[in-house]
């Protein structure tokens, strides 16, 4: 991973036009809940891998009844808009956020009921140590509860896919749901299921292309800049055939701690 930092402020704000206030990923509060769909949070303690801006620790414990929230994060930008979301909802006693070293989780073993995580695994390269310290920090009976961006296969990546991530510019690290599932078996759970979102976001990519490039471009040059939006577009546009395609393949992935 490079010392730059990659979700600065305008970029935050950028994807925030884009999925919301406090999202920096897909599909909003809809999409973040249903990746603990059926899960019963309340009272729970939750770990949010890659909290980004804050939006979801806050809809974990404002709306989906989780007694406390940590969120971690690598970058301090999002960890100040996190703190600051939290905040401003007046959940600061039951949301902590803390900016971590990549690598290692920094909790006691059985620390959490739920690991959760929305699409922020893409920027940590080892699934396998990952899963592994899920596990640890996870009570008997837990689960790890994630969405992340997916790669169909363990080949090389098709010269669309890579052509799209040299454009993302972002450190995606991405993996196959095999190799999820068994680095999610090495680690001891139980009851895994990947549910692969690709059809979801394949049409909700296009419609962010639309409002890249339609009606909304003019409001969006004028907050981001011309050649800023001009990139994104390039970005998108390299994106949507790969979703196509299903090369790029988004998964609901989750597992339990036995008790
Ligand atoms: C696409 S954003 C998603 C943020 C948030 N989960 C959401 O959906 O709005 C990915 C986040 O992962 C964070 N990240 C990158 N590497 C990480 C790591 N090793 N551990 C934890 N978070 C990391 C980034 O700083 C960024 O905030």
């Amino acid at each position: 991973m490079s010392d730059e930092i990659l979700y600065d402020d305008s970029h935050i704000r950028f994807l925030e036009d884009m999925w919301g206030e406090g999202f920096l990923s897909p599909g909003g509060a809809d999409e973040a809940a249903l990746v603990v769909e059926g899960l019963d949070l309340s009272g729970k303690t939750v770990l949010d891998i890659g909290c980004g801006s804050g939006a979801i620790a806050v809809l974990l414990a404002e709306k989906l009844g989780a007694a406390r929230v940590v969120g971690i994060d690598v970058e301090e930008p999002v960890c100040a808009a996190a703190r600051n979301r939290a905040e401003q909802k007046g959940l600061s006693d039951r949301i902590e956020i803390r900016l971590v070293e990549p690598g290692p989780l920094p909790f006691d073993n059985e620390s959490f009921d739920v690991v959760y995580s929305k699409d922020s695994i893409i920027h940590i390269p080892d699934k396998e140590a990952l899963c592994t310290d899920a596990y640890r920090v996870l009570r008997p009976g837990g689960w790890l509860a994630a969405s992340d961006w997916l790669i169909k296969h363990d080949d090389e990546p098709s010269p669309e896919m890579r052509d799209y991530i040299r454009a993302e510019d972002l450190d995606f690290a991405m993996a196959s749901p095999a190799r999820y599932n068994t680095a999610m078996q090495a680690a001891g759970f139980t009851n895994i299921a990947l549910r692969n979102r690709n059809a979801w976001y394949r049409d909700v990519a296009a419609e962010e292309l639309e409002r890249l490039t339609g009606n909304e471009r003019t409001l969006l040059e004028a907050a981001h800049g011309a050649d800023f939006i001009a990139g994104q577009v390039s970005t998108w546009s390299l994106m949507l055939p790969v979703l196509q395609s299903g090369e790029h393949c988004p998964h609901h992935i989750r597992g339990q701690k036995p008790d």
